[in-house]
């Protein structure tokens, strides 16, 4: 009997016909009925939809039926019929019922109820079986793929940069250390100091906070190349905007100035955005009227402009405004939130750094269209940005989106020797660990450009979602490490 996925039987060109027999696997996510007639939702995670069981009760073990509940695996043959309730086209008259596994509501804790994020995030083991982290884990899938189809499609080619690493690319020092000596009995030098030659590596080494170092090396050679991998920091910021272990998409494209990095970070995102409309309608759907469902219970004052799939098409439909720091700062310092002194962190003076707070307020109240600003000061940059003639400036661009804040940060290289190389001094980057970087500038240096996009960042934009453990199966966060 053919074996079926539930996105297969719902689809309108489906392989078999009404009337023909198949099985089918899944979770139920309700049962319900009466006397005579027993109706199963099935999910398989292959989409939101469930397929209904009609179950013909007096034809079955009573006892097999008693031990249905939200949570059971079965495994169901049956015919295909035509559905006489509405919501659905096609059902299955169950001819045989096998219990694969059975979940004990007294105990199994994802009931057929509305659950709070938080609670499923206390349950990450089992919240993939809900309607919300099924869709999620869905579009997540779709927009790493159809990330790898934009850059393959554009003649990228994809590097894998390492994970440990001995240099701190954004030189914050957030880095979580990689070490297989015995941390209850370390051995010292002379001065007292961890003797490090001795560990695994023979050196200090860490979990690395970004393959964009690496990257460059493989850029200045094969010209267009981009990573996709997980990156570390060790930030203590517990917000609902960073992980400790986060997806980064890190392009790197030789002979390109910051105009075309910024079409290139621009057409990307819109095409990812594209993809999840073309692709996710259903998943999108659902999300969309859970968040609508959730707007309703706060003050209309607090509610979101757009809901979700609109949202997308504003997005998809405008063109970014592309602004200078500088700029940024004047329109900040004069807003009404700054001078009533409403903001968190006050915009006072010209060099200081965007808050998200700040960052929203552009995007939201005053150009209500992403942003990407450029030419910040250097000295709130990392070290390998362009400098600008200025003296003052570099050559960065970080974009900004609706109720994210940052989503991609990126820039134009130094690629002039000399110069990079009194920035490393400057800001204490130790150049004896980084010798390899700076050979690139000796050897055939080119002018060139890249950023980085937080896949998870990204993921709260499709979605909808508002905090950023919702949006990665397993998050890692300040003391969080289960599962
Ligand atoms: O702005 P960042 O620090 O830039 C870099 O790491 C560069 N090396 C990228 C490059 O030019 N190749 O980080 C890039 C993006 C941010 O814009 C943000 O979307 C995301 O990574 N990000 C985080 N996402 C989740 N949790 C965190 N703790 C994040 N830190 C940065
Ligand atoms: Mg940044």
């Amino acid at each position: 009997m053919k074996k079926l996925r539930i996105v297969d039987i719902l689809k309108s060109e489906r392989e078999i016909s009404i009337g023909d027999k198949l099985t089918v696997m899944g979770w139920v996510r309700t049962k319900r009925g009466s006397k005579n007639v027993a109706f199963i939702a099935l999910n398989d995670g292959s989409t939101i939809n469930n397929i209904q069981i009609v179950v013909d009760v007096q034809s079955f073990d009573e006892n097999l039926l008693n031990k249905i509940y939200t949570g059971t695996s079965l495994s169901i043959e049956g015919e295909l019929i035509e559905s006489l309730g509405s919501g659905q086209q096609v059902e299955i008259q169950a001819n045989n019922i096998k219990l694969l596994g059975e979940a004990n509501p007294d105990e199994y804790p994802i009931q057929a109820k509305k659950h709070t994020l938080e609670f499923l995030r206390d349950h990450a083991h089992l919240r993939f079986r809900t309607s919300t982290f099924s869709a999620i884990t869905r579009i997540r899938h779709a927009m790493i793929f159809a990330i790898h189809k934009f850059f393959n499609d554009k003649g990228f080619v994809n590097i894998h940069t390492p994970i440990i690493t001995g240099s701190d690319a954004e030189g914050a020092g957030e880095m979580f250390r990689v070490t297989t000596l015995d941390v209850n009995n370390l051995p010292l030098t002379e001065d007292k100091k961890v003797d490090f030659s001795q560990d695994f590596f023979g050196k200090e080494t860490n979990l690395t906070v970004s393959g964009q170092l690496e990257a460059e090396l493989a850029a200045l050679a094969m010209g267009q190349v981009y990573t996709f991998g997980p990156t570390f920091r060790a930030e203590n910021s517990n917000t609902s905007r960073h992980l400790a272990e986060f997806w980064m998409i890190e392009p790197e494209v030789a002979f390109y100035e910051i105009d075309e990095n910024m079409d290139l970070a621009e057409d990307m995102l819109k095409y990812v955005i594209k993809y999840a409309l073309d692709n996710c309608a259903d998943d999108l759907a659902f999300l969309s009227k859970r968040l609508i469902d959730e707007e309703k219970s706060k003050p209309e004052k607090d509610r979101a402009p757009m809901e979700l799939i609109e949202k997308l098409k504003f997005v998809l439909e405008n063109d970014f405004i592309r602004a200078d720091y500088t700029e940024a700062i004047e329109i900040l310092r004069n807003s009404k939130p700054n001078k009533k002194k409403k903001f968190q962190f006050v915009i006072d003076k010209w060099g200081i750094d965007l808050q998200s707070e700040h960052e929203r307020y552009l995007v939201e109240k005053h150009f209500k269209k992403p942003v990407i600003l450029t030419n910040y000061p250097k000295d709130i940059k990392a070290f390998y940005m362009k400098q600008n003639d200025d003296g003052k400036t570099v050559r960065a661009m970080d974009i900004l989106f609706p109720g994210i804040g940052e989503i991609v940060g990126g820039s134009q290289r130094e690629e002039d020797y000399t110069k990079l190389r009194n920035r490393m001094k400057e800001m204490n980057v130790p150049e004896q660990e980084m010798w390899w970087y700076l050979e690139t500038r000796k050897f055939g240096t080119v002018p060139h450009s890249g950023y980085g996009l937080g896949f998870e960042r990204l993921m709260l934009f499709i979605t909808g979602m508002g905090n950023i453990r919702d949006v990665i199966p397993f998050p890692r966060a300040p003391k969080l490490a289960e599962f």
